[in-house]
């Protein structure tokens, strides 16, 4: 999709309405995972030293229309070292702002105009702004005010990071270098049905892992004890696995696990396959087996689409040994030259970055649901009202 672009755009003097999704974790009052912020960065500074006067408008968590304070963007004012402007509907900073002043409004979801994309309130956030610029590629999935409402009123345009993301995952949606493996984890099928079936007719080898690939083991007939998984979600499971036969597409389920008799981090670990698999037995991890035939198919394929960790990968280290090796492998191909990789999602992104090889994939989305539905072919509100 070709986008109108901030290149050769003049904002000198200009009042720009920014937004970026800074829906970033936070645990007392501090930023563990700045990678969204950091991201956003080359677009607010192309502004600044353009010229701009920039107000970013951003949100953070859900607090459902009303203000309150546990989701104020005071931590991330603080962590970029701009002022906050405690309203996001306030106009009064606009009078003392230069040429290069960058400031954040407070979160825009503390008013239910925003979720609701209420015409009067995307007015009222658009007053006195020259331009929209949407950068928030992460949110932009979701028609809200801050993010299609404004592009009614002002001239809009993509930021860089935005541009960015839409660039890498049409490279690798419309033109990818095959083999192509695509491996979907985490936990729920019924998230991720729309995905399945998208790579599935994408990809030449699809993994499932996961709770996910438990839900997929189960409706094969497999043992699953305690774990976590979907009954509910058996035909869907056998509708998606005979989607991909029709569309050649090899699919690997789990072939062992990494069980234990608690799910709590510091339980003891067994490496078992389907058929041992007790009744008060709980999966959390991908098992060896399973691990090493991932590794080597990633080392076959020359571009992997990864979304979702195959175990609990924040229980380090014994249940992120699957998500971890699953990490270093494509991180290892990728830095040899020998790979395309295109990683998305907040988990697997936060396992890039625990295992310490985020900056070695070729590319890393922003994006949550936003990237899943971007693979799945979905038309972003957010995105396509800056199509050229
Ligand atoms: C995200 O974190 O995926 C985005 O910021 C969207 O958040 P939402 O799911 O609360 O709309």
């Amino acid at each position: 999709m070709k986008l109108r672009t901030i290149d050769n755009l003049d904002v000198r003097g200009k009042y720009v309405l920014l937004r970026d999704d800074f829906n970033v974790q936070i645990v007392d009052g501090k930023i563990t995972d700045a990678f969204r912020i950091e991201q956003s960065m080359p677009t607010i500074r192309a502004l600044r030293d353009a010229g701009a006067r920039i107000a970013i408008c951003a949100h953070l968590g859900r607090p459902k229309g009303a203000r309150n304070m546990e989701f104020t963007l005071q931590p991330v004012a603080d962590y970029m070292k701009i002022p906050l402007i405690n309203d996001c509907l306030d106009k009064d900073f606009m009078a003392n702002m230069h040429d290069g002043d960058v400031v954040l409004l407070e979160n825009v979801r503390f008013y239910s105009g925003e979720e609701e994309n209420d015409p009067a309130f995307a007015k009222k956030l658009s007053d006195g702004f020259d331009i929209f610029i949407n950068d928030a590629f992460a949110v932009s999935h979701r028609a809200h005010a801050s993010t299609v409402g404004v592009a009614e009123i002002l001239p809009s345009y993509a930021g860089k990071l935005l541009s960015s993301e839409i660039e890498n995952l049409d490279a690798v949606m419309q033109n990818p270098t095959r083999p192509l493996l695509s491996i979907v984890a985490g936990s729920k099928v019924s998230t991720k049905i729309g995905v399945l079936k998208a790579l599935a007719k994408l990809s030449d080898t699809l993994i499932i892992g996961g709770a996910l690939g438990t839900t997929f083991n189960y409706a094969m007939g497999g043992r699953v004890g305690n774990s976590l998984y979907e009954a509910d979600q058996k035909d869907t499971a056998l509708e998606i696995l005979q989607y991909a036969k029709e569309n050649n597409c090899r699919v690997l389920l789990p072939l062992d696990k990494g069980v234990a008799k608690e799910f709590k981090s510091d339980a003891v670990r067994t490496n078992k396959n389907f058929s041992e698999i007790a009744d008060d037995d709980i999966i959390i991890d991908a098992g060896v087996e399973t691990t090493a035939r991932d590794a080597s198919e990633i080392r076959n394929a020359k571009t992997v689409i990864w979304n979702g960790t195959v175990g609990m990968a924040e229980w380090q280290p014994t249940w992120s040994y699957g998500s971890f090796a699953v990490a270093r492998a494509i991180a290892e191909q990728t830095r040899a030259g020998k790979l395309v990789s295109v990683i998305g999602g907040g988990d697997t992104v936060a396992a890039l970055e625990a295992c310490g090889v985020k900056s070695d994939i070729t590319y890393v989305s922003t994006g949550g649901g936003a990237f899943l539905e971007y693979i799945e072919g979905r038309t972003l509100p957010g995105i396509a009202i800056l199509a050229e």
